[in-house]
């Protein structure tokens, strides 16, 4: 059994990560410096790349910093079991689109409607984990879960007022294409989270392995993805361009969310993640509409 305060800490940085991250994400994406935008392909990479070094860190340290028990871990665990290993290129494909829509989404929304749109994806998660991991919702889960999907609908509403498009309209983009890039995300966020919960109950090996793994074929993916995408800029100016102090606090920050996402199912669960990352959405909406001035809530004009 998990220690209580691993398990109250893995979701407080859960809840600090969550906010934190959809917030420096927006303010990154509609920053307006002087030269190009960074990247958003190749933060995917390099997050991907800072999870597996802290992984390969945390691996080493419940090896007594052995250099020889980390590099025979990873030849029986990866290399010698090709298979167990390619599992992980399903949910580490998925979570690289996913990765990649939520830069997309926060081009196009403002922070607080993104995080509560974003909460569809618990009705995902349950759906998969009813058809993939057996598990059964009582009644009062199901109704919780169809008043999620009405308060989403309502969040949405506003944007289609006439008169309150001007206001409700982020910095830059298009709500559609942001709440469309949102809803991709559900899906693949409720799959790709069961999919990895699966196989890390169905085997004993230590989570940071895990990630290992999942982070090697999210570098391969990501690699991929920037090359096909922004392959031409990358080639011009290089795939660091754009970046800046808070580029690189978006990036540590989403590497630090795999970590975080990992502990958080080893030491909690998903249900816990599910209430993490709602206390993260009344931290942000407040902090979005306090500081930033990014949202602005429906008045009611009695
Ligand atoms: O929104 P959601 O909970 O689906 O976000 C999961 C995030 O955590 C994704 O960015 C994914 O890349 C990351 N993750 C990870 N390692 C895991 C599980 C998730 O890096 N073991």
């Amino acid at each position: 059994m998990a220690s209580p305060r691993l398990k109250y800490l893995s979701l407080g940085v859960l809840v600090f990560q969550t906010t934190s991250l959809v917030l420096t994400m927006r303010y990154s994406r509609t920053l307006q410096g002087d030269g190009p935008r960074y990247l958003a392909s190749s933060a995917v990479v390099v997050a991907e790349l800072m999870k597996i070094v802290a992984c390969l860190l945390l691996v080493l340290k419940e090896h007594n910093y052995s250099l020889r028990a980390l590099n025979s871990i990873l030849r029986q665990e990866i290399l010698h079991k090709p298979i167990d290993t390619l599992k992980l290129a399903v949910p580490s494909g998925i979570y690289t689109l996913q990765n990649n829509l939520l830069y997309v989404a926060l081009s196009n929304l403002d922070a607080a409607t993104y995080q509560v749109t974003y909460q569809l994806k618990i009705l995902t998660t349950a759906l998969f984990s009813v058809s993939m991991l057996g598990r059964r919702l009582g009644v009062y889960q199901w109704l919780s879960l169809l008043i999620l999907m009405a308060g989403v609908a309502l969040v949405q509403w506003p944007s289609e007022t006439p008169g309150a498009k001007e206001t409700e309209a982020p910095a830059t983009g298009s709500q559609f294409v942001g709440v469309a890039a949102v809803l991709v995300a559900c899906c693949s966020s409720g799959f790709a989270g069961v999919y990895f919960e699966k196989i890390l109950k169905e085997s004993k090996q230590s989570v940071w392995v895990r990630n290992i793994q999942l982070g090697l074929f999210g570098l391969v993916f990501g690699l991929l993805g920037m090359l096909a995408y922004d392959g031409e800029r990358v080639s011009e100016s290089g795939m660091f361009q754009g970046y800046n102090g808070i580029t690189w606090t978006v990036v540590a920050l989403q590497a630090l969310g795999g970590l975080v996402i990992a502990a958080v199912i080893k030491y909690a669960d998903n249900i816990l993640k599910g209430f993490a990352t709602s206390l993260s959405i009344i931290l942000s909406t407040l902090i979005s509409y306090f500081l930033l001035q990014d949202f602005d809530p429906t008045r009611l004009d009695c």
